[in-house]
């Protein structure tokens, strides 16, 4: 009974024709729409997290973590080919396992997206302080991060008031009040309507593969061997935990599946994008991580013979002690990964400019996930899965203003007062259990459909797509405790949602068909 509503293929491209978008977007623009979504707070910020987690053998967890989203894009490939149409994961998963697992995998990309948002956000905050430190200007620390109030929960929770905790509390922030701007501003200019102009998206691209061509040039000529010794002090899960934290630097290239409906001939296309934009992020972060490695070392900070973990009021205490004393800043307490390797190898200027890139370009990062977050709230309450008046277009803007101003108060509070690698780590979750669904699908659709053209067939569908489950579960597995958690609690949550409202709304057990679209806002690129 649970699996019986399926959305027929039919009927989605049906629902789709009626929209029609202008089809614009080529090979080239796709693939930069995916690096422009792709390249953000995990390779700028998260890259020390990894070090913490894996020393130099974060390499390896940049390799793993490109491995599962290359198998997974490979998947995403074939059916954003079968069925060119937005929403992504959410819609392949309605036209082929049913009504209750799409909902559930919408319900995930919540946290892929607007959490993920709220990541990207936090690191934009941590270049733009570090931006006016650069120019004189000391942002207070009480308002620049949450590592005092992360402390204080804790040992209103019965923690060991350790040296670390105390510090964290001692010298630590109350509220991160850059992201809060950053996410303002980004929800304001989806509400008046900017999408991201496929020109604008170049520029910002460019600047952003620039600043990590910089970075390459000046750093990975002046490795040194000795700084990948020892390679993996942690071991292999200190590796895979890096592979399942760093997986965040690769999520955003999907987007590139979201935008099928205004694509040139998607079925050649779409792939390409996927995959040309994931190998080309990859072999940057897999230079810029030696590079970092090879210049200033990345071993990380142990206390009694045990790894910190990052993100915690320990280890930001425990960074803030190293500081004080007065020893140089090591890679893994750095909060602008690149800009720290920079100013520390002898290029403070250029590393100031690396900097401003990220403060340039991070914002189109939120805005892209953002942006995602609407448009799949947008799908499912034209499924008549939520209310139908969250999605209401505003009357003069044309944008779904109540959508997204709740998606940028939600981005706004999570990164107010989380470190950025717990968001990603959150993030991540709803993401692995999005692409493990993906994987599924694609399988399921070769059995049922096998007719169906299929303008792309994953190659060896029956060896990538087990390889992407197995890499999706893995990583999920490898995830620290809190966020392996965070996707049953949020999926129970769903599955009350659902059955309290969704399940006799769905225009799908209606056997109504959806509605025609015609006041859904533009998807990414429209404005040439
Ligand atoms: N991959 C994107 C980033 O690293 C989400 O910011």
């Amino acid at each position: 009974m649970l699996f019986n509503r399926v959305k027929s293929l039919d009927a989605i491209m049906a629902t789709a024709e009626k929209k029609s978008l202008r089809r614009s977007l080529g090979p080239f623009q796709l693939t930069l729409l995916g690096i422009g979504a792709v390249i953000g707070t995990g390779i700028f910020v998260l890259t020390a997290e990894a070090a913490q987690k894996a020393g130099p053998g974060m390499l390896v967890s940049f390799m793993v973590a490109g491995f599962v989203c290359g198998v997974a894009a490979l998947c995403y490939a074939e059916l954003a080919s079968m069925v060119p149409v937005a929403g992504s994961a959410y819609t392949y998963t309605y036209a082929v396992v049913g009504e209750v697992m799409a909902w559930m995998v919408g319900w995930a990309l919540i946290l892929e997206y607007a959490v993920g948002a709220s990541a990207v956000a936090v690191g934009w905050s941590n270049h733009a302080v570090g931006l006016l430190h650069g120019l004189g200007v000391n942002f207070p620390s009480a308002l620049s991060n949450a590592d005092a109030l992360m402390a204080k929960v804790q040992l209103t929770f019965g923690a060991t008031p350790s040296q670390d905790l105390l510090t964290a509390l001692q010298v630590g922030g109350w509220v991160n009040l850059p992201a809060i701007v950053v996410a303002g501003f980004v929800t304001w200019l989806l509400v008046i309507g900017t999408t991201e102009s496929a020109r604008f998206n170049a520029v910002l691209v460019l600047i952003k593969i620039l600043a990590l061509a910089v970075f390459i040039g000046l750093t990975v000529p002046v490795m040194q061997a000795k700084n990948f010794v020892p390679f993996a002090p942690t071991g292999a899960t200190g590796v895979l935990g890096a592979a399942a934290s760093i997986f965040f630097a690769y999520v955003g290239f999907d987007a590139v599946s979201t935008a099928a409906e205004e694509t040139r001939n998607p079925q050649r296309n779409i792939p390409i994008g996927l995959m040309g934009s994931l190998v080309i992020c990859t072999i940057f972060y897999l230079l810029v991580a030696s590079g970092a490695i090879g210049t200033i070392g990345a071993q990380p900070l142990m206390n009694a013979g045990v790894a910190l973990t990052p993100g915690t009021a320990e280890m930001a205490g425990h960074c803030a002690a190293v500081i004080r004393s007065g020893a140089l800043e090591p890679l893994v307490c750095s909060k602008e990964a690149l800009v720290h390797v920079l100013v520390t190898t002898g290029y403070p200027a250029i590393g100031r400019l690396v900097g401003l890139a990220a403060v340039l370009a991070l914002p189109s990062v939120v805005l892209m996930m953002m942006y995602g977050q609407t448009r799949i709230f947008f799908t499912m309450a034209r499924d008549g899965l939520l209310p139908e008046k969250l999605a209401s277009v505003h009357p003069r803007f044309r944008t779904p203003h109540v959508v997204t101003i709740v998606t940028g108060i939600a981005t706004a509070i999570a990164a107010a007062i989380l470190p950025v690698g717990r968001l990603a780590d959150y993030s991540n979750s709803g993401t692995l259990f999005a692409f493990l669904m993906v994987a599924i699908a694609v399988m399921v659709l070769r059995k049922t459909a096998p007719g169906r053209p299929r303008p792309f067939r994953t190659p060896i569908v029956w060896v990538v797509a087990p390889l992407a489950i197995i890499g999706c579960v893995g990583l999920y597995l490898s995830l620290p405790l809190t966020a392996i958690l965070v996707l049953p609690v949020w999926g129970a949550i769903g599955l009350v949602v659902y059955f309290a409202y969704s399940r006799s709304h769905s225009h799908v057990g209606r056997g109504i068909g959806g509605s025609d679209g015609e006041d859904d806002p533009p998807i990414y690129g429209v404005k040439m």
